[in-house]
């Protein structure tokens, strides 16, 4: 499934119609390189699950906990985890709060002990646009990536 955004405020939307369906324990992953917008889309999902805060990248702290009425949405950022540090995480912690949903950025060293239910949704970075490509993995994340259907390129 592909789509395209223009602007950041496209991409923010695009994760803002995939936040209001969210439920807990689901697990969005985003891959795309520096600055590709993984963090805008994090900041509309945070927003469609109703989090009126603020959204940045939990860089330094690795995970940030926003706190919506529906549903918790906890946000990692693996950029900066060293070879080694991923049992620090407390990973599997955030994957079965079951008040909760995640979504990873920079999930590449922790794919193995992903739960193989998940939604990928990656960013490449064109000179004027993003192209954003979600795959479904499990049934679960196919259900979510409808919400993508009507939009899609091809
Ligand atoms: N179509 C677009 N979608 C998203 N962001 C865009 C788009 N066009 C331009 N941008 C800009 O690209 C940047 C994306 O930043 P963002 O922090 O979301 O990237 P990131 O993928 O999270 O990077 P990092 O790997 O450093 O965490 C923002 O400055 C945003 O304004
Ligand atoms: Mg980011």
């Amino acid at each position: 499934l592909i789509l395209e955004t223009r602007s950041p405020e496209e991409t923010r939307a695009l994760g803002r119609r995939l936040g209001r369906r969210l439920k807990p324990l689901d697990l969005v992953c985003l891959f795309g390189q520096l600055g590709a917008g993984k963090t805008v889309f994090v900041a509309g999902l945070a927003e469609g699950l109703g989090y009126k805060g603020r959204v940045a990248s939990p860089t330094f702290a690795l995970a940030k906990d926003y706190r919506a009425p529906k549903l918790t949405l906890h946000h990692l950022d693996l950029f900066r985890l060293g070879p080694g540090e991923l049992g620090n995480v407390g990973l599997e912690e955030y994957l079965s709060d079951d008040g909760a949903a995640t979504a990873i950025e920079w999930p590449e060293s922790a794919e193995a002990f992903l739960p193989s239910d998940r939604l990928e949704i990656r960013l490449d970075v064109k000179p004027d646009r993003r192209v954003v490509t979600a795959t479904a993995a499990g049934a679960r994340a196919a259900q979510l990536a409808k919400v993508f259907d009507n939009l899609a390129q091809r």
